[in-house]
């Protein structure tokens, strides 16, 4: 676990992608992983006013980053992460950020499935940002719901629709929406670029609106 100055030694990303990453953060914790893949903070700060709800389950929640962010738009946190590292940051992210004792928060190391069982009738919402297996993710002409690490992209979002359809899922800049329309349920989505290159999406079930896109310059 590592303040993500360090990180400004230039080893892992360029210094302008981490400024991109962490501005509006003054201080944050990361480790040798999930610096790949923590959810820059511009991005999290538009998930928190996409997604509304009163309690969020955020079941891969990695370092914490967008948990900041629903935390800061008032929302209750269920998080979890199969990962004890990914839980202990997000532990000290959230309380450098936030201060443990404002706000109402459940945190556990439980794969997703079991978070599912444990807490399905806690929440009306859900943030899902499943790993998208390392940075080969970008030589798929076209990322499918069955590209995920670990995880099946469609059992996934079926297990939460079972529960709510208000359901914000990250995925690539390249991943193929068309897949989305099988679930015969309304989405936006919102294609997010940095310096004019498109760095992700963000697709938001439960709710139709013509989408954006979003441009993040510096
Ligand atoms: C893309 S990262 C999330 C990054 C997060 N948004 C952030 O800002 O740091 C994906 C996370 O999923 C976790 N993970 C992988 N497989 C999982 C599973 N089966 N159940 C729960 N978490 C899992 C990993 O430990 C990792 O922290």
């Amino acid at each position: 676990m590592k303040p993500y100055s360090t990180y400004y030694n230039g080893h892992y990303r360029p210094n302008y992608f981490i400024d991109f990453i962490f501005k509006g953060t003054p201080q944050f914790w990361v480790n040798n992983t999930l610096i790949f893949s923590v959810t820059p903070a511009r991005v999290a700060k538009l998930q928190a006013h996409i997604l509304k709800g009163k309690t969020v389950i955020i079941p891969f929640c990695g370092s914490g980053m967008d948990a900041i962010y629903f935390a800061k738009s008032n929302m209750n946190l269920i998080l979890s992460d199969s990962s004890n590292d990914a839980i202990n940051l997000t532990k000290k992210n959230l309380s450098v950020s936030i201060g443990a004792s404002t706000i109402n928060t459940i945190i556990s190391k439980l794969t997703w499935e079991k978070a599912l069982l444990k807490y399905n009738d806690k929440f009306d919402c859900v943030y899902l940002d499943p790993p998208w297996g390392g940075p080969e993710y970008a030589n798929h002409a076209n990322f499918t719901l069955d590209m995920f690490e670990d995880v099946d992209g469609e059992i996934l979002l079926e297990s939460f629709f079972s529960v709510t359809d208000n359901v914000l899922l990250k995925v690539p800049f390249n991943f193929k929406m068309y897949d989305l329309k099988t679930f015969g349920l309304p989405f936006s989505t919102y294609r997010i670029f940095y310096k004019h290159k498109p760095l992700l999406n963000l697709v938001h079930f439960g709710r139709f609106e013509p989408g954006k896109e979003i441009n993040f310059n510096k």
